[in-house]
């Protein structure tokens, strides 16, 4: 505390001295009073925070979650924008990036920030303030750069950025961006955003687990659906051919030996071969993941597929004329599983065209993807049917499709196999006149 002179200079005599002690210790006390109502008021202003960040945690779903939490964290420290990025699982699964306020588009992720903080304040929790005039950030050996260009999209002038974890494991980070005319944050603020972060961890944790348990508890119920489903068909489709044998093995045995007998035991024991085949299909491309690509000639196979079909297409008094491409059309991936989808498409249309029809199977390819269409003048399939023609044993209603031998697997294998090969099967249809089913797939890369 100072003074001004005295009046007529004089040194102050004792009592003025033990008075202007008391102020000093007055003065004092209220300073210290205010400090301590300050960082009383901070330090509530910071729980408050926390509290709705910890609120957040109710949201149902990640993003929901983050969505929330960055929109607290941002207001509450006045930010100009707050950013969060997290594995969304443990085998570094697709990313889930948050900002408040959104970015535009799909807000970024940084992998060299994340790879930065991994190293060297995960492992030490700390918090990395960065400021835009900054030339190196010690903590930040690669990612700086990539920092202060978020920071220069956003408008902001300096950001802390903190990893974000749980346990042993670093999910990903925060990032919050304060405007430019801010002091550089306190220390006190600093500890309340690592605390912040600490909490978002927690909360990331719970979330995953939330997920990975629905995302069990819906497999276990679809499994247990498809199970079901599979016991009813498959038994009852074993049992129609199984009885038809019997009866006319029955017959063999009264010695009533005729060429129909053998023939009816030969069109049932076809059926259930081809019944047990495409449940090893279906079973097979169900349960692969992951496979080796080759070069393959989608017109060779078409070439095959009509080959093996033309015996059923004669008998059936069906044409098919095949629009060959003069050179090979390329794409990348398992001939046989091509094949198979090749094989359903043409004889679905072969099968399912009246005598004195037509199937037309014709190639055309861009850059980016090869068709192939097979188009055929057959019974057609209602709106209804369509819409669960690629389900797991559905046959249409119609009477007529029925009348025909099928399991009803040829279709939901062939899906199955184009989208594992990026790709997709497009249907056109009119009842009473036709299906054109197209197969599309990426085109090889030259
Ligand atoms: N080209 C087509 N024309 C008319 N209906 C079709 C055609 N292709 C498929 N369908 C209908 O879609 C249903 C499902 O076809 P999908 O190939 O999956 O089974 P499927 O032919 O009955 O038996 P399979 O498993 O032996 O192939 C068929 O039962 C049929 O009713
Ligand atoms: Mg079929």
């Amino acid at each position: 505390m100072a003074v001004d002179l005295p009046p007529g200079l004089r040194v102050p005599s004792p009592p003025e001295r033990e008075l202007l002690e008391m102020f000093v210790v007055q003065a004092g006390l209220a300073l210290s009073n205010a400090q301590q109502r300050e960082r009383l008021a901070r330090q509530l202003h910071f729980g408050e925070i926390l509290r709705e960040v910890a609120q957040s945690g109710s949201r149902v779903g990640l993003e929901a979650m983050l969505m929330s939490a960055t929109e607290a964290i941002n207001r509450g420290f006045d930010a100009v924008r707050t950013w969060v990025s997290c594995a969304r699982d443990r085998e570094g699964g697709p990313e889930t990036s948050v900002a408040h306020p959104p970015y535009d588009a799909r807000p970024p992720t940084c992998e060299p920030l994340r790879a930065d903080l991994m190293v060297t304040a995960w492992p030490a929790g700390l918090v990395v303030p960065v400021a835009l005039s900054d030339t190196g950030v010690p903590l930040l050996p690669t990612s700086p750069e990539k920092v202060r260009e978020s920071l220069r999209e956003s408008g902001a002038g300096q950001a802390v950025v903190t990893p974000v974890g749980n346990g042993q494991e670093m999910f990903g980070y925060l990032g919050v961006g304060l405007g430019e005319q801010r002091k550089a944050l306190r220390r006190d603020e600093l500890d309340a955003i690592a605390e912040i972060a600490r909490e978002l961890g927690r909360m990331v944790q719970s979330a995953r687990l939330f997920e990975t348990e629905q995302r069990l508890v819906s497999e276990l119920r679809e499994l247990d659906r498809y199970k079901g489903e599979l016991i009813a068909t498959i038994s009852h489709e074993l049992k129609t051919p199984l009885t038809t044998i019997i009866g006319h093995v029955e017959l063999l045995e009264d010695r009533e030996v005729g060429t129909r007998s053998v023939a009816a035991i030969r069109r049932n024991a076809d059926r259930l071969d081809r019944l047990i085949q495409n449940l090893l299909d279906y079973a097979q491309v169900r349960e692969r993941r992951g496979f080796v690509r080759r070069r393959v000639d989608t017109v060779e196979l078409a070439d095959s597929a009509i080959e093996l079909l033309s015996q059923q297409a004669e008998s059936g008094g069906v044409q098919v004329a095949f629009d060959r491409p003069p050179v090979a059309v390329d794409v990348s991936g398992d001939a046989e599983e091509i094949g198979t989808v090749l094989n359903n498409l043409i004889g679905n249309a072969v099968k399912y065209t009246r005598s004195g029809g037509r199937v037309v199977v014709d190639f055309s390819a861009t850059d980016d993807w090869v068709h192939v269409t097979v188009a055929d003048t057959g019974i057609g399939i209602s709106p209804v049917d369509r819409a669960h023609l690629f389900s797991t044993f559905h046959r249409s209603s119609n009477p007529e499709a029925l009348s025909l031998p099928g399991t009803g697997l040829g279709l939901a294998i062939s899906r199955r196999i184009a989208e594992e090969h990026g790709g997709r099967i497009e249907v056109e249809s009119m009842l009473g006149r036709g299906s054109t089913f197209r197969l599309v797939l990426p085109a090889m890369a030259t």
